[in-house]
């Protein structure tokens, strides 16, 4: 093997999905804290007033105690390395989750145990299942009265079509925790204790199966009968189905006490897959031993203020990344100097010299990247393009001070293509008057924040009556903007010229069709299927 795919093969990139307040920031922080954090421990993200809120950048997201932008932490464990990219917690930021999952090679899901799954959890599994993405389940906060462990399995497989194969089973309901059997040895079973002192964190013993029968009695005895079922009942972790996405390897556990958290991290070194061979666009694959390739899976501007720069996050896909090599952009077929690539986790930043497939690096001050861009070096390499979502909310956004227009078309332009909203123009309405067009509203809170703190341009929106797009093209929107009957509008989208139709509803979108039986008028790719 070349030294890359050994590299390579060491690396799991991975995300954490779940529902606001599962405990994605607490499990986080344990999965740093007990592997090695390659970075600084603190720079895990939590919520406002918790130490080390480092991926809380925007004082927006500190008032809202919500991430809206992706930090990365890397960290060991038994000699692999974990990349774990932080993922929005919002749906109105499914664009920037898609984005993000198209950089991880797996992901956790994570499911409190007294609310089964929730909203979120759904929406993020569907963008898992739509890449493809093998998902490993982790039933947090069992030390806290909740369902029962076979009822939350029955919900993850008749919900989300995906077979529930249990690698850990606790011992005892929800809230009386007594330990966990290890699936595959249930010769012990794993007591945790509270550790002396008080500490948070709790210590793990392997208690003798004979030992542990006689001291937990009947508890003890049923999760070993429940374990039988299960097996009976084809619940086995099988490679095969995981990797396709039929299956999930589920674990049990308690992030604040740092509960199964370690049997947690063995499944991701274990059972996720390393950076494999990447799709190209127009077909064929690019090896993980082929000369580098990234993906710029996130753009971020200002994240230091005191520096107004501009970070495009790559996940390295293939190859070597070296600080300060010459790589090609594939979309302008420019040269591209990486002479400031940093590993970014919120604020802190420190250089990165030497990234292998699956690492993420920051490239600052990359004013021409985009988000979907591929970087290679040596043989042409392009990946496919990241689908735009069909955007839901319209509202047409104008620069409160007229005199501040020029601050206020580079704010917008630089939204844009940082893709915190799709902008419209038409000729119509006119370079101050463009439209944003967003898949949750909350998008355009961000603007009107960001717009006003960083950009020096404060905004005022005023909401369209739209809530339907199509793609169409250049006759069908010419009929469109002539129509005296139908209710809707044609606009450009700003980032790639393509041109969309926006009814308020699918009745007057199909009265459209009615009317025009020729126009083109093509579904976009929703958010919320
Ligand atoms: P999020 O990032 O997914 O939104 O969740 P976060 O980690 O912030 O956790 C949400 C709440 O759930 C926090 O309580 C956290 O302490 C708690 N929690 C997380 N994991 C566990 C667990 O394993 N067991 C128990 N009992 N609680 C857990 P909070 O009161 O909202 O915040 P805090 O003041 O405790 O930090």
């Amino acid at each position: 093997m070349s030294a890359v795919a050994v590299e390579a093969a060491r690396r799991r990139t991975f995300a954490v999905i779940s529902h606001p307040d599962a405990g994605k920031s607490t499990l986080t922080e344990a999965l740093a804290l007990h592997a090695r954090a390659i970075t600084e421990a603190g720079a895990v993200h939590g919520k406002a007033g918790r130490r080390g809120v480092a991926s809380d950048w925007m004082e927006m997201e500190k008032a809202r105690g919500i991430s809206v932008t992706s930090a990365v932490l890397q960290f060991a464990h038994r000699g692999h390395v974990l990349n774990l990219l932080d993922t929005p917690g919002h749906a109105d930021f499914s664009e920037d989750t898609y984005r993000v999952l198209a950089a991880v090679d797996c992901a956790v899901m994570l499911v409190d145990a007294a609310k089964g799954l929730e909203e979120q959890t759904r929406k993020l599994f569907d963008v898992c299942r739509h890449r493809g993405i093998p998902v490993i389940t982790f039933v947090n906060k069992w030390d806290r009265p909740g369902r029962e462990a076979l009822e939350l399995l029955d919900e993850i497989e008749r919900e989300f079509r995906l077979k529930p194969t249990p690698l850990t089973w606790p011992v005892g309901i929800a809230g009386d925790l007594r330990g966990l059997i290890d699936v595959r040895d249930d010769t012990h079973l794993l007591r945790y204790t509270k550790a002396p002192g008080g500490a948070r964190e709790a210590v793990e013993e392997p208690v003798p199966a004979d030992r542990a029968a006689s001291e937990e009695g009947e508890d003890f005895a049923r999760a070993r009968e429940e374990i039988e079922l299960l097996a009976a009942d084809g619940a086995v972790h099988d490679r095969d189905s995981f990797l396709a996405g039929k299956s999930t390897p589920v674990f049990f556990g308690a992030a604040l006490s740092n509960i199964g958290v370690r049997l947690l991290l063995d499944a991701v070194v274990d059972l996720a897959p390393p950076p494999g061979a990447r799709e190209l666009a127009g077909g064929g694959s690019r090896p993980v031993d082929a000369p580098f390739a990234g993906l710029v899976f996130k753009v971020q501007a200002n994240m230091d203020r005191s520096h107004r720069d501009r970070v495009a996050f790559v996940r390295v896909c293939s190859g070597v990344f070296t600080r300060g090599m010459t790589v090609t952009h594939a979309a302008s077929g420019r040269p591209f100097a990486t002479k400031y690539a940093h590993s970014v986790f919120g604020q802190d930043r420190s250089s990165v010299d030497v990234a292998h497939p699956g690492d993420v690096v920051g490239l600052v001050n990359a004013a021409a990247l985009r988000v979907g861009d591929t970087l290679y070096d040596g043989p042409r390499a392009v990946f496919p393009p990241m689908p735009t979502f069909a955007p839901e909310h319209f509202a047409v956004v104008r620069p409160v001070d007229i005199g501040r227009s020029k601050q206020f078309r580079r704010g917008i332009a630089q939204l844009d293509e940082e893709g915190v909203v799709q902008v419209l123009v038409s000729d119509r309405r006119g370079e101050q008057a463009p439209v944003l067009a967003a898949v949750g509203p909350m998008q355009f809170d961000v603007v009107t924040h960001r717009m006003e703190n960083e950009f020096s341009a404060p905004v005022r929106l005023e909401p369209l009556p739209y809530h339907l797009a199509r793609g169409t093209d250049a006759a069908g929107a010419a009929a469109l903007n002539r129509s005296r009957v139908v209710r809707g509008e044609a606009l450009t989208r700003l980032r790639d010229g393509s041109v969309l139709a926006l009814f308020p509803d699918r009745w007057q979108a199909n009265s459209f069709e009615r009317a025009f039986p020729g126009a083109r008028l093509d579904h976009l790719v929703a958010a919320h299927e």
